[in-house]
């Protein structure tokens, strides 16, 4: 169809997003959320993150992808270091706040949102998120619409708590799911023993 100048002045309704597959299922994919911040010379930046991953344990590395047009990616690379900062189930506004939603009385990406505290690389760290990164940049690979900055983990925070989860665009918190039972096999699934350090360990698999 050809599309007429008249049909795309000021008056014309905005065009429908076109569907698209795999936006659509990557939407059904459940994920943790994350602020990525960072500072130093450029100033303080910070976004909502859910792509982010371990890489390796040895030497410890982190990547998160975030998207080209974002200044972040300008700023983590002239600053050199950045935190990943996992929310919790308590940080939804946090999240909304960094990606530009902000919540009533707050401005986007308003650092009076969260309570923060300066990580050892001078990057912002959140005081209470479940888990948080400070890194250095290791890589910066080029990726189709977004940047993937690959940290070296340099310290860890382990706070605890639920994890935010954002699942069909709607925040989540973790539920335990009891193993599945087959009337055929009573009894075959694992067991689980719940050690001291609130880790489990798997009993009789099969
Ligand atoms: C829960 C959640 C997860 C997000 N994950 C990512 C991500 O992994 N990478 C990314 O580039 N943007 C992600 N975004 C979007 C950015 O945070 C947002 O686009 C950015 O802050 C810029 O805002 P704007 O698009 O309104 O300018 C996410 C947003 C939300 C709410």
């Amino acid at each position: 169809m050809t599309v007429s100048a008249e049909t795309t002045s000021a008056d014309a309704p905005p065009a429908a997003h076109p569907y698209d597959p795999f936006i659509a299922a990557m939407g059904a994919v459940a994920t943790g959320v994350t602020v990525v911040a960072t500072d130093g010379e450029t100033g303080r930046f910070a976004q909502t993150v859910s792509a982010m991953c371990s890489v390796s344990a040895d030497p410890r590395l982190v990547l998160v992808c975030i998207n080209s047009r974002s200044p972040i990616n300008e700023a983590i690379r002239t600053n050199g270091v950045f935190t990943v900062n996992v929310l919790g189930s308590q940080h939804d506004h946090v999240a909304d706040t960094f990606a530009g939603r902000p919540w009533p009385g707050k401005d986007p990406w308003d650092f009076s949102c969260g309570e923060w505290e300066q990580a050892p690389s001078g990057s912002p760290r959140i005081r209470d998120a479940v888990a948080s990164f400070d890194c250095s940049i290791h890589q910066v690979v080029e990726a189709g619409t977004h940047q993937i900055h690959i940290g070296l983990v340099t310290s860890v925070e382990t706070h605890g708590g639920e994890p935010l989860i954002y699942s069909a665009q709607t925040y989540a918190k973790p539920l335990p799911v009891p193993p599945s039972v087959f009337d055929d096999y009573p009894g075959s699934g694992p067991t689980y023993r719940k050690n001291t350090d609130g880790t489990n360990t798997k009993e009789n698999a099969k």
